[in-house]
């Protein structure tokens, strides 16, 4: 089953091209483009400079990739694109694209949860799909989503078993970076200064670690640095400072992540899961995935961590959704819309 894959959820254009087969995922080929240049000018992602990218490159990078691949729209099984969560301007350009090019080529769609294809990400680089049921943890910059996801015969549910109360991981490595001066996005350069810095220089709080459940809080920690830079004005210039303050902060989100994801793989082992992921854009800092890694180690579990490419959005993982739900049998009717808030836990 070869299946097209459409990614435009937020400021990432991206087509791939999905193979499945029996328990086999391969990626054939993909197409990102990144509008990083394009909105780190104002500090975040703008929605109408997004659309505005998504307008020009969405269909000349899917002509791109199939003429590359000597492919017509016609010799694929089916056509996958993200129809939520994220910005509902974005999807919309690649929903109607993908129904506009389903229609002409008369091929099945399929709306796919852009939260379920994170969680496909880390089994894709061993061209594999999840097959047990597991613990999942997504961290991007809008969602830090502890998940447990079971396999039922073909599909999948998820039961939420933790969630952030307030800021995404990512957003919060994106406002402490904005504080610090740094460029958007923050996580890679916050990332950059911490190596350069002591992650135990400052006690930054570790949101709702005595909370007793799976939730997760940032908005603390976000405030603490904004007070810590009051007191402290010279680590804006001073680099050393700089570095500490970014280590510290770090430190403390990777804290907060272990510790939760260390509660979920105890609660969910008495179920039968001995394996975790951990995926979304924040899963690129390296420090989270060796910290991921030890815990993983400590508590006897199996760790799978998307490699960066894998990491932030992208179409295969998309694809790969469409692929499982066309193998077994789904499609989307016409009248299917995007659905911005589109939660995990409805989707099967
Ligand atoms: O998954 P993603 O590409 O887009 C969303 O769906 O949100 O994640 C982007 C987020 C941004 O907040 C970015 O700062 C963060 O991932 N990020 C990182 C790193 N690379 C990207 N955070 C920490 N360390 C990194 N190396
Ligand atoms: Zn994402």
């Amino acid at each position: 089953m070869l299946v097209l894959g459409i990614e435009t959820s937020c400021d990432e254009t991206s087509v791939a091209l999905a193979r499945l087969d029996g328990a086999q995922a391969h990626i054939e080929d993909q197409i990102i483009a990144s509008q990083i240049e394009q909105h780190r000018p104002f500090g975040g992602v703008v929605p109408e400079v997004a659309v505005r990218q998504h307008l020009q490159n969405l269909p000349r990078m899917t002509r791109e990739l199939l003429e590359r691949n000597r492919l017509r729209a016609e010799e694929v099984d089916g056509i996958g694109v993200t129809r939520g969560p994220g910005l509902a301007s974005s999807l919309m350009i690649g929903l109607s694209f993908a129904k506009a090019l389903a229609l002409a080529a008369k091929k099945p769609w399929i709306g796919v949860n852009h939260l379920e294809g994170h969680m496909f990400s880390p089994f894709l680089a061993q061209n594999r799909l999840p097959e047990k049921s597991h613990v999942a943890l997504i961290v991007s910059g809008g969602h830090t989503l502890l998940l447990h996801a079971r396999r039922m015969d073909s599909f999948w549910r998820y039961e939420k078993l933790g969630t952030t109360l307030d800021d995404a991981a990512g957003e919060a490595f994106d406002k402490a970076a904005k504080m610090l001066g740094l460029d958007y996005p923050g996580g890679p350069q916050i990332e950059k200064w911490a190596a350069k810095g002591r992650a135990d220089a400052i006690d930054f709080p570790r949101g709702m670690a005595g909370s007793g459940d799976l939730n997760f809080s940032f908005s603390g920690l976000k405030t603490a640095v904004r007070i810590y830079i009051g007191k402290h004005p010279e680590v804006l210039s001073d680099e050393q400072k700089k570095a500490d303050v970014c280590a510290s902060f770090q430190q403390a989100v990777i804290d907060a992540l272990v510790q939760k994801t260390r509660a979920a793989c105890r609660q969910a082992r008495t179920d039968g899961a001995d394996c975790f992921t951990v995926s979304g854009g924040v899963s690129c800092n390296r420090a989270l995935r060796q910290a991921m890694e030890t815990m993983a180690r400590e508590e006897n579990v199996e760790c799978f961590v998307a490699p960066p490419a894998l990491s932030t959005d992208n179409a295969a993982m998309i694809a790969v959704v469409a692929g499982v739900k066309l193998l077994a049998g789904e499609t989307s009717s016409w009248d299917v819309d995007i659905d911005p808030n589109l939660k995990l836990e409805t989707a099967s």
